[in-house]
């Protein structure tokens, strides 16, 4: 009896805390839509039945997972626009998280950037013409609008700063993301998405 009670009583807590479901996707503590709901420092989105997650120059990005247990989830890389090179958060520089926020940019990020300027060779990004952004603008329908422009890809790794992926005419107009590439992987194996992670609640 005790044991049901127990049980009963942490189920009901819990289930109090947490936010009820988005759209088909469970919102998992401390995720909130709501300030009832979650712990609001953890805010995301529920925009018609779609949990979004907004950056810090107002633009929203579509949550496509959320492991809760490894206090991940995945965001959908913007897309670009069609026929062009420019990706659709252009105008807020790409993506910006809220440093005072706690989520980053976990270290798992392969990002692709395409219509770069020269001074892009210079860096330590691969613009060779095996990178990975080759093959993206030479198969992925979204990709054809950057199709022989300047391109490179790099591992977004802890030496960079975790809370933005920059794009912007001086430098490249279009990026995209896959999580978790495999080396010598191919397109039609990617997972697109921009990895976050929170910093566990309590
Ligand atoms: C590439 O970027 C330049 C600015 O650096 C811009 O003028 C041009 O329109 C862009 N190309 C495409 C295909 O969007
Ligand atoms: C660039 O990336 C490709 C694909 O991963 C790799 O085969 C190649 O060795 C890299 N080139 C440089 C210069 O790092
Ligand atoms: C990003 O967040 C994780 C966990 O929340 C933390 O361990 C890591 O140090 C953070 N990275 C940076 C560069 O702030």
């Amino acid at each position: 009896m005790m044991f049901l009670f127990l049980f009963l009583v942490t189920y009901v807590s819990e289930a109090y805390n947490c936010c009820p479901k988005c759209g088909s996707i469970d919102v998992p503590y401390p995720l909130s839509t709501d300030n009832n709901c979650g712990d609001p420092r953890y805010k995301v989105y529920c925009n018609h039945g779609i949990l979004e997650f907004l950056s810090a120059r107002g633009f929203y990005y579509k949550i496509l997972s959320i492991n809760r247990r490894a206090y991940k989830l995945i965001i959908s890389p913007p897309p670009i626009q069609k026929g062009t090179c420019y990706s659709s958060d252009f105008s807020s520089e790409g993506l910006k998280l809220d440093e005072n926020l706690p989520f980053n940019i976990s270290t798992h990020n392969t990002v692709m950037l395409f219509n770069c300027t020269d001074r892009l060779l210079y860096s330590p990004l691969n613009c060779s013409s095996t990178s990975f952004c080759r093959q993206f603008e030479d198969n992925v329908e979204e990709g054809i609008g950057c199709k022989n422009t300047l391109c490179c890809h790099y591992l977004k790794d802890s030496a960079m700063t975790s809370h933005m992926i920059r794009i912007r005419a001086i430098g490249c107009t279009a990026y995209t993301s896959v999580v978790n590439m495999k080396p010598g992987s191919s397109f039609d194996s990617w997972t697109y998405g921009i990895e976050l992670q929170w910093v566990p609640s309590n």
